[in-house]
């Protein structure tokens, strides 16, 4: 990570998948190991690894795992297993569409070459995943060179969740943009939504920013809408998790608020994405499954040592929301900035992915 170890790695001599536990950041750099595609799930669905890119390319090595564990069978259980870890992978969590994005490529993968024996189809496999990860980095970078265009000196840039390299293979997304600017000598300051309730831009974001010596400041998701009100933000950067074909973009629950105080106080919004999260087949925002987790993340937060909320509350937890197209400036992706209208701008510069 910034430099030293990618979000996602494989470790070859031991024939493990090596990730950063990101729910031990800012506390703890912990790195943990793991052999086989339910592990993998495992991880996906708790929040080891998050951010689409990043799980996109965890679930590609679990099928690897998968694939490795299998690769003494005949080819008909070898197919069988595959296709079940791949099930099981898809399973952990429903709104970034890089997860099932990165599970196809890797089953058309194997099925390319589905006379081969299971252990040359295991090693194809492995290859695939590596291309996946190796693709994430030089597209963020693609990307980043991009959006920091769109990055003028001086700029004070409200950011949400999570989007750098710790939510990618390595780099990151918008954060990524940030980061290109920031290297090219523009003079920019971050404030970084915090990001109830797992607190991706307190704990994380803030914690990349300071690996970067990026000037920040920690703002409450309520505060966004005064900083744009009182002109303290010119520009607002977020990633996404899915963006539909008319460029409506889900992304990390409370992006929608911050789009529609944006653009109420006419401060362009950036989304920054790669085209693997593009899905093109969904017309709309309203057709992408927002995931629904569980109450205790709200519920479980303390204050000064002691339980917030009633004994007995209840909670809703949607993951994700969609912000409309409408409320867009341009979506940054590694093959250039798209600007309305939509539509025909994605088809035009993504549809032939
Ligand atoms: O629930 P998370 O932390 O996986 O959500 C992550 C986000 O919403 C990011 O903004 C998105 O994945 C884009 S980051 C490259």
């Amino acid at each position: 990570m910034a430099g030293e170890m990618r979000t996602v790695q494989w470790d070859p001599e031991r024939h493990q998948l090596r990730m950063i536990d990101q729910r031990l950041l800012p506390e703890r750099l912990e790195v943990v190991s793991y052999q086989s595609a339910e592990e993998v799930a495992d991880a996906i669905r708790l929040m080891v690894v998050r951010g689409a890119p990043a799980i996109g390319a965890a679930a590609a090595y679990g099928l690897a795992l998968a694939a490795q564990r299998a690769s003494s069978a005949g080819p008909e259980q070898f197919r069988r297993e595959l296709e079940q870890a791949a099930a099981r992978l898809n399973a952990a969590r429903p709104t970034a569409v890089n997860l099932s994005w990165a599970l196809r490529r890797m089953l058309a993968a194997a099925g390319s070459m589905e006379a081969a024996s299971p252990a040359e189809q295991a090693a194809v496999l492995l290859e695939e995943a590596h291309r996946i990860a190796d693709e994430d980095v030089a597209t963020n970078m693609a990307m980043a060179a991009f959006g920091a265009e769109l990055i003028d000196d001086g700029d004070t840039i409200l950011h949400h969740c999570n989007t750098g390299a710790l939510a990618t293979v390595d780099w990151g997304t918008a954060l990524g943009v940030i980061r290109a600017a920031h290297e090219q000598g523009k003079n920019v300051r971050v404030l970084v939504d915090e990001t109830r309730p797992r607190l991706q831009g307190a704990r994380l974001t803030a914690w990349e920013l300071e690996q970067y010596g990026i000037p920040y400041e920690i703002i409450v998701d309520g505060a966004a809408g005064h900083f744009l009100r009182t002109g303290q933000v010119q520009k607002v950067l977020f990633g996404a998790d899915r963006v539909a074909a008319n460029g409506d973009v889900a992304n990390k629950i409370g992006t929608y608020m911050l789009a529609l105080a944006a653009h109420e106080n006419r401060v362009p919004v950036y989304a920054v994405f790669p085209s693997s999260t593009a899905d093109l087949s969904l017309s709309s925002g309203d057709q992408i499954p927002i995931e629904e987790r569980d109450e205790a993340e709200v519920l479980g937060i303390q204050y000064h040592g002691e339980p917030v909320f009633p004994r007995g509350a209840k909670a809703r937890n949607p993951a994700f929301d969609v912000t409309p197209h409408e409320l867009i400036t341009a979506l940054v992706t590694e093959k250039g900035v798209i600007y309305p209208p939509f539509t025909e701008n994605l088809a035009r510069c993504l549809g032939a992915k």
